[in-house]
């Protein structure tokens, strides 16, 4: 038996060393919290996808009684972003969320079902997706890529194309 190791790489920062365009990115993110509908769990949620066109597009959790059917804001904005633009590569993703209930200790990130659904778009595309997770405290932490939140991910060779 042979031990590996699969080693992830993130970066930390704050909301100030940002570019201009990641601020922007930020910011739009936190101004989606608005628009969530999160009354089960008052945990709000914001994503601002920005494309390879320029494109940018927010999406934000949006809950429902029979919880499994609501759906996670990260979610939101890249199928909404799959739908609106389907050829057009997704370069960043940005995430924030702000707690009614709870103070948050650590930055946002995302749900095991939302990695995978951000893999299938960086599979797809053939590129990386760098993630933005914002914390109120405006610390902040990026990856360059999924695979560096979902090591291991499922990915779609030998199903597509049956
Ligand atoms: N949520 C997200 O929107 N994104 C995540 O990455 C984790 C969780 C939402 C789902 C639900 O509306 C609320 O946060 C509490 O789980």
């Amino acid at each position: 038996m042979i031990e590996k190791k699969i080693t992830t790489t993130f970066y930390q920062t704050d909301f100030s060393s940002l570019n201009s365009e990641e601020k922007d990115l930020v910011n739009r993110a936190k101004n989606s919290l608005e628009a969530a509908y999160a009354p089960y769990s008052g945990f709000l949620v914001g994503a601002t996808v920005l494309l390879e066109n320029g494109e940018i597009i927010s999406g934000n959790n949006q809950e429902n009684v029979a919880y499994p059917s609501g759906l996670c804001a990260e979610r939101v904005a890249i199928f909404y972003a799959g739908a609106k633009f389907p050829n057009v590569k997704i370069k960043t993703i940005a995430i924030t969320a702000v707690s009614k209930k709870f103070e948050i200790k650590d930055v946002i990130s995302p749900c095991g079902a939302c990695r995978q659904a951000i893999a299938e778009y960086e599979v797809k595309q053939e590129n990386n997706i760098r993630i933005l997770l914002h914390h109120p405290d405006d610390s902040i932490l990026i990856v360059n890529s999924v695979s560096d939140l979902l090591p291991f991910m499922f990915k779609s060779k030998g199903l597509k194309n049956y």
